[in-house]
């Protein structure tokens, strides 16, 4: 079943960064700190999405904008609330949300089949591997980009 129906989409704000983080803490092995999601909100480049359901934030993700082009350093959802359409949501919002962006990218590690799939779903391409990229994990990153030409619309049709 999903029920994005009741789920809305808003800028992350102070008050977030508790539940992000508990849902950062239980998404990777190697969480970005606590301070990390604070430092986030204080850059103008920034953006900070949430999701939110009955019971609070049930997933986030975060861009940075340089001129016309979007990178995607952070998404995750919380692992009781997945395959229920948020980070698609999530991604949709950031996209559609910012048309004046023309190219999207990011960095997920090799071995993130959900993430990958999720990527791909969306029009995603791989375009190389950055060696080693997650040091701690010793693990290669595979480097994914999108043109906005290129976005497959969601099943929830908000790009
Ligand atoms: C990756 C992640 C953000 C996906 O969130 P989600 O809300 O469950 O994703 P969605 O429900 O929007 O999934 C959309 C599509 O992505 C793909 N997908 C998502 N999870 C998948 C999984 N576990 N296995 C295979 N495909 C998956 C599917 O194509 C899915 O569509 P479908 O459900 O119709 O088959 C979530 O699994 C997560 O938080 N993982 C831990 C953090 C993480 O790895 N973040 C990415 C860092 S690069």
């Amino acid at each position: 079943m999903n029920n994005s129906e009741f789920i809305f989409y808003r800028e992350m704000t102070e008050d977030d960064i508790d539940a992000v983080w508990s849902i950062e803490q239980s998404s990777f092995p190697f969480p970005w700190s606590r301070e990390s999601f604070q430092r986030e909100l204080d850059q103008s480049h920034t953006i900070a999405l949430v999701a939110v359901d009955q019971g609070g934030v049930a997933g986030f993700i975060i861009a940075w904008m340089i001129i016309d082009e979007m990178h995607i350093g952070n998404i995750a959802v919380h692992p009781r609330m997945r395959r229920k359409k948020i980070a698609s949501g999530l991604l949709s919002q950031l996209i559609s949300g910012h048309p004046d962006i023309v190219w999207f990218g990011l960095e997920v590690r090799k071995s993130n089949t959900p993430a990958i799939a999720l990527y791909q779903k969306y029009g995603f391409t791989v375009k190389g591997v950055r060696k080693q990229y997650y040091e701690k994990e010793r693990e290669d990153a595979i480097i994914m980009v999108l043109d906005r030409q290129k976005i497959r619309k969601g099943e929830y049709g908000l790009v």
